[in-house]
């Protein structure tokens, strides 16, 4: 999408807004004003809630998410890059197209989760369709961990850049979830193609049972693989 200068500029401006107030706050990342304005608008955390992070360094997510989930919640974690230790929070580094980390996560989780966040983007390619594919790819690698650890009527929000898989993605979703939404937040303009899609009422209907498989030097292997769209 070609984006005209004035519209750069408003962007500009208010990225440079938030990256103050993120400042200000003490938060890790501007972004963590997306997930306010996104639990403001749709309710996504409750006290005592059990989170996971999918994407989550340097940790603006996480700040967010403990603090509305509270002392009773649990935060979990994980990204390809180090997040620095955050009270209250746990942090692993790990690959989510690997089967070692989604065993991590089941071994931290069981199906006890409530909450799946998802902020993960590809390294940018600078090519559109390219971007937008391997985004969606993360999502249906985020929709998978939904699969394994969601609770019954668990909530997901998923970042992904738009274009024309968009529409298989929110089938995807609509088949999993009661109720699917597409929302831009305020604090989401510095690219004109990221929204978060914003799923609710996990039905627990595609629900993927771990099967660790012993070889021969004992080592477990688990097979999963990201649902193809
Ligand atoms: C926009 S940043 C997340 C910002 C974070 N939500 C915050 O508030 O600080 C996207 C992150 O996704 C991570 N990521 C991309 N692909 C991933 C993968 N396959 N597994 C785990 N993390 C991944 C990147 O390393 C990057 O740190």
């Amino acid at each position: 999408m070609i984006v005209g200068l004035h519209d750069r500029w408003i962007v500009e401006r208010q990225n440079e807004h938030y990256y103050k107030l993120a400042k200000k706050l003490d938060y890790r990342s501007r972004a963590s004003f997306k997930l306010i304005q996104i639990d403001d608008r749709f309710q996504i955390f409750r006290l005592g809630d059990s989170v996971v992070d999918l994407g989550a360094c340097p940790g603006g997510w996480l700040q967010v998410a403990k603090e509305r989930v509270g002392e009773t919640g649990k935060v979990v974690g994980v990204d390809l890059r180090y997040i620095y230790p955050l009270e209250g929070v746990e942090t692993f580094v790990g690959d989510i197209t690997e089967d070692k980390t989604m065993i991590e996560l089941l071994t931290r989780f069981g199906g006890k989760a409530d909450v799946v966040l998802s902020d993960m983007a590809p390294n940018i390619a600078g090519h559109y369709s390219t971007d937008h594919a391997r985004s969606v790819n993360l999502c249906m690698y985020a929709v998978d961990v939904c699969d394994r650890i969601l609770k019954k009527n668990g909530k997901m929000v998923c970042k992904v850049f738009m274009g024309d898989l968009m529409d298989s993605l929110t089938r995807e979703l609509e088949k999993r979830f009661q109720s699917v939404k597409v929302y831009s937040p305020d604090a989401s303009r510095e690219t004109s193609s990221e929204v978060y899609v914003i799923s609710k009422g996990f039905l627990a209907n595609h629900r993927v049972k771990l099967k660790v498989l012993e070889e021969e030097d004992n080592e477990p292997d688990f097979k999963t693989k990201g649902p193809k769209i």
